[in-house]
C-alpha cells in the first residue's frame, strides 16, 4: 500500500523513513507547504494526493484543525484510508472524519494522537469489545512530564526545561497546549470516544504546570511528593463521562513517580481485565512515527474504525468525583476553601482541602485567579 504523508516535520521525516523499510508498505508524495517543495517525493497540492490512484492510504502529521481537516475530508472521500497523529484535530471533528470513512468504506485510525509511541487507544479499541472500561486516562503528555521530572528531579527551572522539551521534538508547535495541560485532555477525550462511543467536548477541564514555581516544586519535595500532570476519563455511577487534567501529587515509590523524561503511563481498568498499565515514550520523532506504522499496519490487517458508527459528542460531568487538593495562594483568599490543615508561609499559605469535586476545585481557581490571587493547585493522588 502506497502511503501518502501530510507534513514534514519532526513525525513527518520519521513516517517518511520508516514507510522506506516498512514491508507491505511503499513511501508516496509528501504534501509539504507552497514554496518548500524541493524534491520529486514533495507536492504542495492535496489534488496531487487524492488523485492519484496509486496512493492507498494518507498519513497526516502536520497538526492544527485547518487545513488537516479540509484534507482528510477530500483523502477519505477519494477512498483513501486515513491515518493521524493529530489529536487537535480528532478531538474537534473526529465525528465528522468517522462518518465520511464509513460513508467512503476506508479506514480512519489514529492510535498515534495518543500516548506517542504507547499504544494506548489501539488496545482500547480491541479491550471494549469484551469488556466494560470502568476509569482510563494516565501521564499522555510527554513535555509537561520531561518538564516536571527535569523541575523536580533535576532541579532545573521551568523555562530551561521547557527550551530543552522544544529541542528535543516533544513539544507542540505552540507548546501552549502543552502547559496548560489542552493536550493532554484532546487525548482524554479521545480515549473516551474509543471506550465509551461519547466523545466529550463541553464541561471539560484542564489545569497546566504554568503555574507550578520552583518553590512549589521544592515545597512538594520536601514533603516526599512526585507531581505529574494526569488526564482522567471515566464513567460516573449515573453513566455520565468524566474527563479533566490536572496536576497530580503522588508519594514516594507509586508507579507514577518513575515515570521519567517524555515517558507517558496510560492505564484503563477494566471490569474483567482489572487494572492495564502502559508505559513507553509519549513524544518525540521516532516513538510517534513508529504508532503512525502501527496503524498503518493494522490498516492491512482489515482494522478499519477506533470509533464506532455510534460515537457521538456529549457534555462531560466532573462534579461527581471528590478528592483532597494541594493548594498554594494568596492568605487573602485562604478563608475560600475548607481546609484540612493550613501552613502559612508569609503572605501566601499551603493548604490541603476538605474533599473537592474537580468541578468546584478549578471553578475556585478560575475565581481566585479574576481576582488577582495566583494560585497552584494538584491533586493529592496515591
Ligand atoms: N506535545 C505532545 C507531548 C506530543 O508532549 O506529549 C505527543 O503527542
Amino acid at each position: 500500500m502506497k502511503v501518502a504523508v501530510l507534513g514534514y516535520g519532526v513525525v513527518g521525516v520519521g513516517v517518511y523513513e520508516m514507510l522506506g523499510r516498512a514491508e507491505g508498505l511503499e513511501q508516496g508524495p509528501v504534501l509539504v507547504r507552497p514554496g518548500k517543495a524541493d524534491a520529486p517525493f514533495k507536492v504542495t497540492s492535496i489534488e496531487e494526493i487524492v488523485s492519484d490512484p496509486t496512493v492507498g492510504a494518507v498519513a497526516e502529521v502536520m497538526g492544527g484543525v485547518e487545513p488537516a481537516f479540509t484534507y482528510a475530508a477530500a483523502a477519505l472521500q477519494a477512498g483513501k484510508h486515513f491515518v493521524t497523529s493529530n489529536k487537535a484535530l480528532v478531538a474537534a471533528r473526529g465525528i465528522e472524519l468517522k462518518a465520511l470513512a464509513e460513508e467512503h468504506g476506508a479506514a480512519f485510525l489514529f492510535s498515534a494522537a495518543c500516548g506517542g509511541g504507547v499504544p494506548f487507544l489501539h488496545n482500547l479499541s480491541l479491550a471494549r469489545e469484551s469488556d466494560r472500561i470502568r476509569s482510563l486516562g494516565g501521564i499522555l503528555n510527554g513535555t509537561t512530564n520531561y518538564m516536571l521530572d527535569a523541575m523536580q528531579r533535576l532541579d532545573m527551572d521551568y523555562a530551561q526545561a521547557l527550551a530543552d522539551a522544544q529541542r528535543l521534538g516533544y513539544a507542540e508547535a505552540d507548546p501552549t497546549a502543552d502547559v496548560s495541560g489542552l493536550d493532554a485532555l484532546r487525548k482524554i477525550m479521545l480515549a473516551c470516544a474509543v471506550a465509551y462511543d461519547r466523545l466529550p467536548t463541553e464541561g471539560l477541564l484542564n489545569e497546566g504546570i504554568e503555574n507550578m514555581t520552583a518553590a512549589d516544586a521544592a515545597h512538594m519535595k520536601s514533603r516526599g511528593y512526585t507531581c505529574r500532570l494526569l488526564a482522567r476519563g471515566g464513567l460516573n455511577g449515573d453513566g455520565s463521562v468524566y474527563a479533566f487534567v490536572e496536576p497530580v501529587l503522588f508519594r514516594e515509590g507509586v508507579p507514577e513517580c518513575s515515570v521519567l523524561e517524555n515517558y507517558n503511563m496510560a492505564k484503563y481498568e477494566g471490569a474483567c481485565s482489572g487494572s492495564i498499565v502502559l508505559m513507553g515514550q509519549g513524544a518525540g520523532r521516532w516513538p510517534t512515527a513508529s504508532a503512525v506504522l502501527r496503524d498503518l499496519n493494522s490498516v492491512l490487517l482489515g482494522h478499519r474504525a477506533m470509533l464506532r458508527p455510534a460515537c457521538c459528542r456529549v457534555a462531560a460531568d466532573n462534579g461527581a468525583l471528590e478528592q483532597l487538593y494541594y493548594v498554594r495562594l494568596p492568605a487573602r483568599f485562604a478563608e475560600r476553601f475548607a481546609a484540612e490543615s493550613a501552613e502559612p508561609d508569609g503572605d501566601t499559605v499551603r493548604l490541603v482541602t476538605k474533599p473537592l469535586s474537580p468541578a468546584a476545585m478549578h471553578e475556585l481557581a478560575g475565581e481566585i485567579r479574576a481576582q488577582g490571587g495566583e494560585l497552584f493547585f494538584a491533586a493529592i493522588g496515591g
